[in-house]
């Protein structure tokens, strides 16, 4: 299966003009992010123009500016005369063309792409400090439905952060603004190994912008893209570190509401961090739960189904299923449930029976099988009672043990194929694989069947 485009792959040219997209590609029309069909992640389809761009216009920030002191610069070079520069600006400047300075010097061989390309770093790297004043935006680490997020170097601490800067068109949208500096005071309350630690929220201009962590690494979901597939020790790893950093946040009160690959990022030594609280919500918070009643946020892929109900308590079982899809997505290399668009998705996590993972991978052991499908049970009181409970189970099955918590599933149909015969093909995928000293219920139930099965053909031998 391949996944459909992630929301935020294609900025809007919009966003963020300031400190734009200094090494994104040529802003496209944003198509519509799968699951958040209302609210204010999903923009409207008319805001989505996509921006005039050519062989080197690769920013959705005003040209003017950047040609401006582009023109200054190539002429302070030497790399082009007066009048060359003078016939380029006018020809840019005709009505009917849709060429910018920067198109038409490439196209006259006066500059390469390259060298465009690193002015134009710099040029957005220049603007951007002087828009968030103690930090030197340094480049854009990626954006999604809501923001861009940027590396910058804190100036008076000489450090690495990440900026998340919010789009000014959302700037007018007070509901989202709050939903902003919500995220920025949720993280902060946060301090943990596993959690990507907040610094500040603050504005400057029109902008609105959270200075967090910067976490040099990759995000499970590229690991996913470059892998394919996860071992199964090297997955177990990476939730039971998600697993105790949701515990923390789940025991100071916030549910994240977001768990998926995307947010959850890997640093180069392989430690988690949980990124991206940006929906979270304090728990007591019911104001903010009575506004949202009604509506699927998350995202379709990994988002839990009293949250596609628009169930008005969401609590730390929302994130527990998330990280089931996103355990799921890692050892399968797909998502428990795909489909033609986000409601079908949508649909399919409310009434499919999910696919036991190791359909997909036969690889995988019984005991983590047991603790993924235990994850995703679609009634939340099914699921783990706690995400310290989840990370019990996961500690056991990395040591080979039988979980604690999660029982394998059996169907009393399966069973009766068991108990009909070694020459019938049984497929009770339930059983463990490895052998242990618990007695599994799948095994007491079929020596019960037995028995049953024998002491009947006694009897009607007997009265024969
Ligand atoms: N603290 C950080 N350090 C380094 N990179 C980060 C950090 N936070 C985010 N990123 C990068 O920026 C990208 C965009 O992050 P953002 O949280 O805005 O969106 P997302 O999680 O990808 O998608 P969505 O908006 O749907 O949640 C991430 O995918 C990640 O690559
Ligand atoms: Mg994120």
């Amino acid at each position: 299966m391949s996944l459909p485009p992630h929301p935020g792959d294609t900025p809007h040219p919009d966003d963020v003009p300031a400190l734009a997209d200094s090494d994104a590609p040529a802003p496209k029309p944003r198509k519509p992010e799968p699951g958040s069909t209302d609210g204010p992640l999903t923009p409207s389809a008319d805001e989505s123009q996509p921006a005039k761009s050519g062989s080197g216009s690769q920013t959705g920030a005003s040209t003017s500016g950047f040609d401006t002191m582009l023109g200054k610069k190539i002429l302070a070079a030497g790399l082009i005369t007066e009048d060359e520069l003078d016939q380029c600006r006018v020809e840019a400047g005709e009505e009917a063309s849709d060429r910018t300075l920067s198109d038409l010097l490439v196209e006259r061989h006066l500059m390469t792409d390259r060298q465009l390309e690193r002015l134009r770093k710099e040029f957005e790297a220049s603007k951007s400090s002087q828009k968030i004043p103690g930090y030197r935006i340094m480049k854009k680490l990626g954006a999604g439905a809501m923001a861009s997020v940027f590396l910058a170097e804190q100036k008076r601490l000489h450090r690495l952060v990440a900026i998340k800067v919010l789009p000014r068109r959302f700037s007018e949208d007070q509901n989202f603004i709050d939903r902003f500096y919500k995220e920025g005071r949720a993280a902060a309350k946060l301090n943990h190994p596993n959690i990507v630690q907040a610094y500040d929220v603050n504005q400057a201009g029109d902008h609105h912008y959270f200075v967090m962590e910067y976490v040099e690494g990759e995000t499970v979901y590229d690991r996913i893209q470059k892998r394919k597939r996860i071992p199964e020790d090297e997955a177990i790893t990476i939730l039971i570190q998600s697993a105790k950093a949701l515990h923390h946040a789940h025991e100071k009160g916030f549910v994240h509401r977001d768990i998926k690959p995307k947010n959850l990022m890997l640093t180069t030594s392989d430690q988690v961090k949980v990124a991206d609280l940006g929906l979270a919500r304090n728990l007591e918070d019911t104001e903010a739960a009575e506004q949202e009643k009604g509506r699927a946020y998350g995202t379709p892929f990994y988002i839990s189904p009293e949250q596609i109900r628009g169930e008005l308590t969401i609590g730390p079982a929302a994130d527990i299923y998330g990280l089931g899809a996103t355990a799921y997505h890692m050892v399968t290399g797909h998502v428990p449930f795909s489909g033609k668009n986000p409601s079908d998705v949508m649909r399919q996590h409310l009434k499919t029976e999910l696919k036991p993972p190791d359909q997909a991978n036969p690889a995988l052991s019984s005991g983590f099988c047991q603790v993924i499908e235990m994850m995703l049970a679609k009634n939340r009181a099914d699921r783990y009672v706690s995400a310290a409970d989840l990370v019990t189970d996961l500690e056991l099955v990395s040591r080979n043990e039988e979980p604690r918590f999660a029982k394998p599933k059996f169907d009393l149909g399966q069973l009766a194929v068991s108990v009909s015969g070694p020459n019938e093909p049984t497929e009770l995928r339930a059983a463990p694989k490895r052998s242990s000293g618990n007695t599994s219920p799948v095994f007491v139930a079929s020596i019960v069947l037995n028995v049953l099965l024998l002491a009947t053909i006694v009897v009607v031998a007997l009265l024969k």
